[in-house]
């Protein structure tokens, strides 16, 4: 990322692309919450961060004074509009939008899909399982996404660098570049426009095809939505993923005890997938605020937008008991990883299923693994949080 002004006050200025923020944003946000529970930054164009669950839960709640027509906090306004239905959408168009997807992400239509993404996991580990290390991020994590959304949608799994490529683009870089928004998104247009078309002449048994022949009252999707959407799920569906995946395994990976346990204790699977979701949740979005209001005392500013950190209500101890300790085997627990509201993840079956495969195949064929060295672990910056970069000591 490039040179940027430091930060010296987190509360009046803060700014998360910070390296301090991008490596350990946790002891800021604890800081924040004790001491001022809604910090505001005029970087970006004016940003407030809420760090309190229940300021969050509001604002996630309140479709009226907080929109998502704009969801990605940038340095300047969007070069160029991409609506991405039904993320970027507000009511009353939001519902149609959301229920052309739910039917394709029912825990039913997910449980089809567990043997392959087996496949693919042990497929990835054959590569290096003889070695000494690898890079449980590059090598493993980010393929795993990639590989699934590809199969849904009937793109080629051949296609998945450019893809991560894309994702990058738009995700990271495009916070500070309009030229890499721009092209990134008439890159994917392209690109996807093309196999809308060739599903219209033959529809095969997928995501496009799928899309390409839903309505919404009587009336087909339009290009635009299609595209709009296609592009979301590309997205949602390979960094998130990934980088819940990847922290996973640096969690494990710096915590013997807790590994050991899990390899000991199978059975805590489902508790201990749910806690790392908790405690390192991937995903942070935004909302532009549409008119004047106020949240838990603190007033919002119509124009400005909102940081709304999933990962800061996840760590509020005033909802969840030791919120900075992971414990795996945490029985309550109702985090907000996947959102709170109506834009509540609507993949968050297919997530769950192959944060839970992706770990218990690594688990069951690597059972001893370590950090290579902590300081070469880095992370990704902007709206999802995960390790890119995490080299391991097998056995
Ligand atoms: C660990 C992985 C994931 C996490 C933590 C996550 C998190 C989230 C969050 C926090 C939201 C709410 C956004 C908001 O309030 O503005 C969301 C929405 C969404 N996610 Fe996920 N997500 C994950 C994986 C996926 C996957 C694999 C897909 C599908 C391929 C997906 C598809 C979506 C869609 C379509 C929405 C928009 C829902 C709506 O606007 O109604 N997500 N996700």
């Amino acid at each position: 990322m490039r040179d940027r002004h430091p930060v010296t006050d987190w509360a009046t200025d803060f700014d998360h692309l910070d390296p301090r923020w991008i490596e350990d944003p946790f002891p800021i946000w604890d800081e924040l919450r004790r001491s001022c529970p809604v910090a505001h930054t005029s970087r970006f164009q004016g940003v407030y961060f809420p760090t309190r669950y229940e300021d969050i839960r509001q604002i996630a709640y309140d479709t009226e004074h907080f929109s998502s027509r704009r969801v990605q906090v940038r340095e300047t306004p969007p070069p160029v509009k991409s609506p991405a239905p039904p993320i970027t959408s507000d009511p009353p168009h939001h519902r149609a939008a959301r229920m052309v997807l739910l039917p394709q992400f029912t825990p039913e239509a997910i449980n089809k899909l567990i043997p392959t993404t087996r496949m693919i996991c042990n497929d990835l580990i054959d590569r290096f399982i003889g070695d000494e290390t690898c890079d449980a991020a590059v090598d493993f994590a980010q393929h795993i996404p990639v590989r699934v959304i590809a199969g849904m949608l009937g793109l080629p799994p051949s296609d998945g660098e450019m893809f991560r490529g894309w994702v990058h683009g738009l995700v990271e870089e495009a916070i500070l570049d309009d030229a890499t928004m721009v092209r990134t998104l008439s890159e994917m247009t392209a690109y996807l426009l093309d196999h809308v078309e060739q599903r219209r002449r033959s529809p095969a048994d997928d995501l496009i095809s799928y899309l390409a022949a839903d309505r919404i009252d009587g009336a087909p999707l339009t290009d635009n939505h299609i595209l709009g959407t296609l592009r979301l799920l590309l997205i949602a569906g390979i960094d998130t993923t990934w980088s819940g995946i990847g922290a996973c395994l640096w969690h494990l990976a710096k915590t013997p005890a807790d590994r050991r346990r899990l390899v000991a204790e199978p059975a805590l699977m489902q508790t201990a997938i749910e806690e790392f979701l908790r405690a390192y949740s991937p995903v942070t979005m935004a909302r532009l605020v549409a008119k004047d209001t106020v949240v838990g005392g603190c007033p919002y500013e119509k124009g400005q937008m909102v940081l709304l950190s999933f990962p800061a209500a996840n760590r509020d101890p005033a909802v969840f008991p030791d919120a900075d300790k992971v414990i795996i085997d945490r029985k309550a627990n109702r985090h907000a990883a996947f959102g709170l509201g109506i834009h509540r993840c609507v993949g968050s079956n297919l997530a769950r299923m192959e944060l839970t495969v992706a770990v218990e195949e690594f688990l069951k064929r690597i059972p001893e693994f370590h950090l290579a060295d902590s300081k070469a672990v880095t992370w990704s910056e902007g709206a999802v949080r995960g390790p890119r970069k995490l080299p391991l000591l097998l056995g």
